[in-house]
């Protein structure tokens, strides 16, 4: 998400901040500041656009003194605005932070230091952190004990830096849920949240725990616990890689980082700001007709939507492909009809030329995108953002996993809303939801071998089936885009109670066949499709659960996955498909990263 770097030395450290945040760029933000101290006062020059447009006008690299953080914004709090732009200050204008991650509880922290006579300025859940500090200050504490108290008010996720005039030789640093680093060097010491930042400036990188927090001066630092107080030692480590492995954070291309990192993105992708879920629930309940709409992967996300709020919530929906959404409903539309656009983007021109002609007909917008000041946000009556961070791999993969779980999210909320089901099954699905990034990180270790295994086996099929049924059948479909974008080996999807109405002609001998099958009430008829390709001479491939001894007879290869709850399947079981669509792209020398013909966000129609 955000890139914060903080340096402390005998440098000029905004100079030695912007070539930093440079490095950080290749991650995509819509903002970048800097803030220096210098003579017992701050200097903050901060805005939207690119790093260089805005070092030309504000003259980031300008400003005085030898210790000040830097940011690079992706926008989670907030359009992406000069004011929204990190870094945030306090009221008395000492204090600036820089922060990547989502506090949860900013809210109320912010309506506490309000009735304090604190002045916000920004829209962001981090400018409570500089009041909160402030706070401390002004109560006689040390910055030090200011920070620490103020740190153990926050939940959510964080990685911080913070500067203030009180101890101007010194940086402040913490973590939670979002990685920091102390880069170590002769005459000075910085931090980022990312070695990239760090690489020109030294190879001696501390890696900072989960709860660490650190007082960094130019010739030392101190790491102490945040939940004891305690000091704690960290081992230096030497970061001899090159800057571009370090971009993918060791993975050889930006797909597998960011498949890799899924655990961390649904985890924020649990932390959404509760009062727009409850906007949105509360629309939705209110329309007559309602359509999900969206384009590739993210039609997929709303095809497994509809399924979570039709057995959630008991409201059915219409789950429609964007470009299909005029030309098949558009003569039907009217004030009570409620379209919830999904789009990873914000800019997909078929989602927006959708939700014009839906506009003009009074029907109610709603929309889940990862990017904060997209079209969507502000043509949507009520918008969720779903905390993915910037995606750079042409393929969506840790954004599918993240709206199907926003998705869920708000059928969950809506179906309280509507009383439409037992106290006990929405106390066991929120469980289920919680443990989600878990499992994916199991997803992830238990099936990292048996993916390469199996693209092997795929490599050379002139074509692959994949069936589903229920929600699985999104999965099936996810899968099908994941495989055919990548490897460009010809796929076909279908529920699988269709594929008897057809598409079993094209089965023969090794035809390749995918069968998703989680433990649900639909696996009896699953196993009667898998018997039923199997007789007909195909290779059965069967994603399962991981202690079902009867499917793993019955396939010729099995992928054995964790339990979950049946509607957060399209979830763990798009994971395996993700691996094998990227391992089958690099065993046939394609590139994952950038599939031919395709763009990352389509603006035309
Ligand atoms: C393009 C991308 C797909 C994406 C689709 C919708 O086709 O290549 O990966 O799913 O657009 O994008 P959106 O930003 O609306 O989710």
């Amino acid at each position: 998400m955000c890139g914060i770097v903080g340096y402390v030395g005998d440098g000029q450290a905004s100079d030695i901040l912007v070539r930093s945040l440079k490095r950080l760029e290749y991650r995509g933000y819509d903002s970048a500041g800097v803030a220096t101290c210098y003579q017992n006062r701050l200097f903050v020059e901060k805005d939207s656009g690119k790093i260089e447009e805005i070092n030309n006008k504000l003259g980031l690299d300008t400003l005085p003194g030898h210790v000040g953080v830097a940011h690079t914004r992706w926008a989670t709090h907030g359009a992406p605005t000069k004011v929204n732009a990190h870094p945030h200050t306090d009221c008395t204008n000492t204090i600036a932070v820089v922060h990547n991650g989502v506090l949860e509880n900013f809210m109320q922290l912010k309506k506490e230091l309000t009735d304090l006579n604190h002045t916000f300025v920004s829209k962001t859940d981090t400018e409570v952190i500089p009041h909160l500090v402030e706070e401390g200050l002004r109560a006689g504490e040390s910055v030090e004990q200011a920070f620490l108290k103020a740190l153990r008010k926050l939940e959510g996720s964080y990685a911080l830096a913070m500067i203030s005039t009180s101890e101007p030789d010194k940086l402040y640093a913490a973590r939670k849920e979002a990685p920091l680093i102390i880069g170590v060097g002769k005459g000075f010491n910085m931090v980022a949240s990312d070695i990239t930042a760090l690489l020109d400036m030294t190879q001696e990188m501390v890696f900072l725990h989960d709860r660490d927090m650190a007082v960094i001066s130019k010739d030392s630092y101190r790491i102490i616990k945040i939940d004891t107080g305690e000091g704690v030692e960290r081992p230096v480590k030497t970061v001899a890689i090159s800057v571009e492995t370090a971009e993918k954070q060791g993975h050889p291309h930006f797909m597998l980082k960011e498949i890799y990192e899924q655990p961390q993105t649904l985890r924020d992708s649990l932390r959404l700001q509760q009062q727009y879920l409850d906007l949105l629930a509360e629309l939705l309940d209110k329309g007559r007709v309602i359509f999900l709409v969206g384009a590739g992967t993210s039609y997929n996300a709303c095809l497994a939507g509809s399924y979570q709020l039709s057995q959630l919530a008991r409201l059915p929906s219409f789950p429609v492909i964007a470009s299909e959404f005029i030309p098949n409903y558009g003569s039907s539309l009217g004030a009570d009809t409620v379209v919830l656009a999904v789009s990873q983007s914000g800019e997909t021109a078929d989602v927006l030329t959708a939700l014009d002609f839906a506009r003009m007909r009074a029907c109610t917008i709603l929309g889940l995108t990862n990017t904060v000041g997209s079209t969507l946000t502000r043509v949507a009556r009520a918008y969720i953002l779903q905390n993915s961070g910037p995606e750079i791999g042409v393929a969506a993969t840790k954004t599918f996993t993240s709206q199907v779980l926003v998705l869920a999210q708000t059928a969950l909320r809506l179906a309280r809303l509507r009383g439409k089901i037992a106290q006990f099954e929405m106390d066991e699905f929120k469980t289920e939801l919680l443990k989600i990034p878990r499992i994916v990180e199991e997803v992830l270790m238990k099936t990292s071998v048996k993916v390469k295994e199996l693209a092997k086996a795929l490599m050379s099929k002139p074509f692959i089936f994949i069936l589903g049924r229920g929600i699985s059948t999104s999965t099936a479909y996810e899968g099908r885009l994941k495989i055919m974008e990548l490897s460009y080996i010809p796929c076909i999807a279908y529920p699988a109670g269709e594929s008897k109405h057809g598409p079993i002609s094209v089965i023969e001998e090794s035809v390749p066949v995918v069968f998703v099958v989680p433990p649900d009430e639909y696996r009896k008829l699953n196993i009667g499709s898998i018997m039923e390709m199997k007789a007909r001479g195909a290779y059965a491939v069967v994603l399962g659960d991981e202690a079902d001894s009867e499917l793993m007879e019955l396939a010729d290869f099995y992928i054995g996955l964790p339990k979950t709850h049946p509607l957060l399947t399209p979830i763990t079981y798009a994971v395996p498909f993700q691996l094998i669509a990227y391992h089958l792209a690099v065993m046939k020398g394609y590139d994952p990263d950038k599939p031919r013909n395709l763009a990352k966000s389509v603006t035309v129609l």
